[in-house]
């Protein structure tokens, strides 16, 4: 089983019904987030894609409050590490492995860093293959359309694939339903839209690309959960 909660833009919770990790955990500042990273009984790993702040959020603080590690680009992960968070450094292409879960770095077409007074690199941003509770999950990231989302299908063979559908920062909705053409899901969760202005507003445009197509489309609301069963 495993239950994804959807916390608004990118940040998601997942749930395996005995262990739970978080990924892009923007909470403070995010306009859409309704749960606060304090909410948690327990967080057993972070996903952190990459540095630009709607998705290291609040990472450090809950790596601190839950003594869970970051998992991040290596870059990214040494920038969190100096801030006093556990970390577990990677780059793209490798695999770890954990007694809950393994979690295989993909390439995302993108940019890294985080502004603050300067800007700070952090590293080459990423995507996740997530295996839990059962359910193989492909969270791209942010990112463009890139061919080779057909090479991580041939490899992983996702189940559930997450990607942003807003524009102007990532995908928008017509190269969001060709990534999910690429990758052949069962179910698409769409992200990174409606948090800003200049991002589209809902999943109509993209629901309306998908129609051809044989995937779900599982629109979470924010609060909301979808349970995979098995
Ligand atoms: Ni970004
Ligand atoms: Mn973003």
């Amino acid at each position: 089983m495993l239950k994804i909660t959807f916390n608004g833009h990118s940040n998601f919770h997942f749930d395996d019904g005995a262990r739970q990790l978080l990924i892009d955990p923007w909470f403070g500042g995010n306009p859409k987030a309704k749960a606060r990273p304090t909410d948690y009984d327990q967080i057993d790993l972070v996903l952190v894609t990459h540095g630009h702040r709607d998705h290291l959020g609040d990472a450090v603080e809950i790596s601190k409050k839950y003594q869970a590690p970051i998992v991040a680009p290596f870059e990214l992960a040494m920038y969190c590490q100096r801030r006093g968070a556990l970390v577990h450094p990677m780059n793209h292409g490798g695999e770890r492995r954990y007694d809950f879960c393994t979690v295989k770095m993909t390439n995302a077409v993108h940019s890294s860093s985080f502004v603050d007074k300067g800007a700070e690199y952090t590293g080459n941003p990423c995507g996740f293959i997530l295996e839990m509770g059962g359910r193989k999950v492909y969270y791209t990231g942010d990112t463009a359309l890139f061919g080779d989302m057909k090479l991580i299908a041939e490899m992983e063979s996702p189940e559930i694939m997450m990607l942003p559908i807003g524009s102007i920062y990532t995908m928008g909705a017509r190269d969001a339903a060709k990534a999910v053409e690429f990758v052949g899901p069962k179910y698409v969760i769409p992200m990174h839209y409606a948090t800003f202005e200049v991002l589209d507003q809902n999943p109509d445009s993209f629901a309306s690309h998908l129609k051809n197509l044989p995937a779900e489309l599982v629109v979470l609301g924010v609060g909301e959960s979808r349970e995979f069963g098995g």
